[in-house]
């Protein structure tokens, strides 16, 4: 009888150690209810429910976990974040950055990047993201930031992109490295913004 009931607690303590390892992965936290991160970025990480709100498919680990951590602790609460904040207090650090992880394993394959227009030729919000140089830091095409706690802005929708740039050029977003990007807001106006930010919201 004895040897029966160790047995059996063993075999609890056992399957529930391994829930446990099961739920330590990145993906589960994602899909699970209580941090419900995808019911705000879409199960694939990917489509949003609102446009206002970002997709993450496309990021780095250290930019994402960066972000995370930062609307966490409420340095990051420009726009909707405080939507996300409330979310995140069951998360720890650990378990942040397995959620990055596996966010980061979805990105799309990359796909070849036709070879950049001469200056000359291009118009628009392409011409302003050379010009303005925004591509020094977030890449030629877009999706080569120079850093990987700098952000991809493929992917994302125009009203994301468009919140986000104003709320970096007005110092409502401060968070993290947003204080390089500052200084480069001075060169463009809200026309430019959202010449700028109808070009990115081309980019897949
Ligand atoms: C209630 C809705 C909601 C939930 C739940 C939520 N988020 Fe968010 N998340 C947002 C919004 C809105 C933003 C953008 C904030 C803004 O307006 O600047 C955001 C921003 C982010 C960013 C920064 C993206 C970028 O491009 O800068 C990351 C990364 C992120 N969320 C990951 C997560 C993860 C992982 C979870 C689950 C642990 C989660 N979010 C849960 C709404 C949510
Ligand atoms: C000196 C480097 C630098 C330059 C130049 C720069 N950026 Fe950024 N940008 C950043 C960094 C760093 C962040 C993320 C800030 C953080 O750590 O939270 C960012 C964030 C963004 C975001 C928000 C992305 C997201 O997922 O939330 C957009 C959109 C953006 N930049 C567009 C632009 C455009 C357009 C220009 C040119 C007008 C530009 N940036 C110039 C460094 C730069």
């Amino acid at each position: 009888m004895k040897v029966k009931i160790t047995l059996i607690a063993t075999s609890l303590l056992t399957s529930v150690a391994f829930s446990n390892l099961v739920l330590a992965d990145g993906e589960k936290l994602f899909q699970d209810n209580v941090n419900a991160c995808w019911s705000c970025h879409g199960k694939d990480a990917k489509t949003p429910v609102l446009p206002i709100y970002p997709s993450l498919a496309n990021q780095k680990k250290e930019y994402i976990s960066a972000q995370m951590k930062d609307i966490k602790s409420g340095k990051r609460k420009n726009g909707h974040s405080v939507a996300m904040q409330s979310f995140m207090g069951l998360l720890d650090d650990k378990q942040i950055d397995e959620i990055a992880a596996w966010i980061a394993s979805t990105a799309p394959a990359k796909t070849a990047t036709a070879a950049p227009k001469a200056k000359e030729a291009l118009t628009g919000g392409a011409k302003l993201f050379q010009e303005k140089t925004c591509w020094s830091c977030h890449g030629k095409d877009a999706k080569t930031p120079i850093l990987p706690i700098y952000p991809n802005l493929t992917g994302l929708s125009k009203e994301y992109i468009l919140n986000q740039m104003k709320d970096i050029k007005s110092g409502k977003r401060a968070n993290g490295q947003s204080a390089a990007m500052k200084g480069v807001m001075g060169l463009v106006d809200d026309k430019q913004i959202e010449e700028i930010a109808t070009w990115l919201a081309t980019l897949k």
